[in-house]
């Protein structure tokens, strides 16, 4: 075992896991797309063993977490931590420090970068054999979406069909310099946290949403075209496919009883100010997606900055903008932080 300190990143689904067949293993209804988000976005993690710990600690940005609490993702991680051990045959206590280069409450997924180095780190320093496959695995079991950050790039999350899970992990489609041109500007709409957690929007959802029947097979067909787009480079094809995507969910998180209404008034803005982009030139140059928040993720080309830029500035309310390539899968720093 060695001390160890390692980044990873968060990413963004264009193909959107809303809805899970099994809560416990966070086993979705439907396969997903992703980009690996690079840039100041990231979560750094260093595993260490003190001797002056007389318990496995674990503290996300300067605050120690409770494992008895009543933060699923944090007793997953216990939970993920305790085989970890176990496989490696490590009886230390471990000291886990965590921090994310955005505040967590910006509404950018910080879970999905968090469990990501988290399984990406305890490997490292428990000096164990796993694939990145195998540790999209881990990391799916603490943040679903997770899975998706143990790889840069394009990243396609497969659902799977085993109902012990091991069928459902992430795999890479193409890496992160194979469309260098491709963007993610974010919109900060609303920096809070959201009142409906990502858990209880799977399962409410699923459940009371009389349009949710038809997601699953939407979203995996949409999966495979795609896919064929990306292979393609065919941004026009990509972008039709993310906006219908994050469209279709949306539409089923209304349709939830109570509603579930992420977007906010500048999130529709945002949408029509695409479309209209979109429209004046004749062809999609942009396309817009947002997760369970009101925040837009706007994927775009470089050459194409400054006229979605321009656009977001008429916009009331829009906080910040920050802007993201496709960045790489998590990684060994040579300093502790
Ligand atoms: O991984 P979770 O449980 O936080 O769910 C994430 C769900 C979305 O962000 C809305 C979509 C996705 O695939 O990332």
């Amino acid at each position: 075992m060695k001390e160890i300190t390692v980044a990873a990143s968060p990413n963004i689904a264009l193909i959107k896991y809303w809805g899970k067949r099994d809560a416990k293993l966070n086993l979705p209804n439907n396969s997903s797309i992703s980009i690996t988000l690079s840039g100041n976005l990231n979560t750094i993690t260093s595993v260490s063993f003190p001797g002056n710990i007389n318990v496995d600690t674990l503290i996300i940005d300067g605050e120690k977490q409770d494992w008895h609490g009543s933060n699923q993702k944090i007793n997953y991680m216990k939970e993920i931590l305790q085989e970890m051990k176990k496989i490696a045959g490590i009886s230390d206590n471990v000291l886990i420090e965590s921090k994310n280069s955005f505040p967590s409450s910006a509404g950018l997924a910080s879970s999905a970068s968090g469990a990501a180095a988290l399984v990406f780190a305890l490997a490292k320093s428990f000096e164990l054999d796993l694939s990145s496959k195998d540790l999209s695995i881990l990391a799916r079991r603490i943040s679903g979406s997770a899975c998706r950050s143990l790889f840069g790039g394009f990243v396609v999350w497969h659902k799977g069909i085993k109902e012990d899970g091991l069928d459902s992990f992430a795999e890479q489609i193409a890496d992160e310099s194979y469309w260098p041109e491709i963007r993610d500007v974010i919109a900060l709409v609303n920096p809070s946290r959201k009142k409906i957690s990502s858990s209880e929007g799977h399962e409410r959802t699923a459940k009371t949403s009389s349009l949710y029947p038809n997601r699953p097979a939407f979203a995996e067909s949409a999966a495979i075209k795609l896919i064929d787009a990306i292979k393609a480079r065919d941004f026009n094809s990509l972008a039709e496919i993310t906006m219908r995507d994050s469209n279709n969910m949306h539409a089923t998180m209304l349709d939830s009883w109570p509603p579930i209404i992420y977007l906010e008034g500048a999130s529709i803005e945002i949408i029509k100010g695409i479309h209209s982009l979109n429209e004046a030139h004749g062809k999609n140059i942009a396309a817009y997606t947002f997760d369970a928040g009101p925040n837009a993720h706007i994927i775009t080309l470089d050459r194409h900055l400054s006229e979605i830029k321009g656009m977001l500035n008429e916009i009331e309310g829009i906080k910040d903008i920050l802007v993201a390539s496709p960045g790489k899968a998590p990684y060994e720093l040579a300093k502790p932080i």
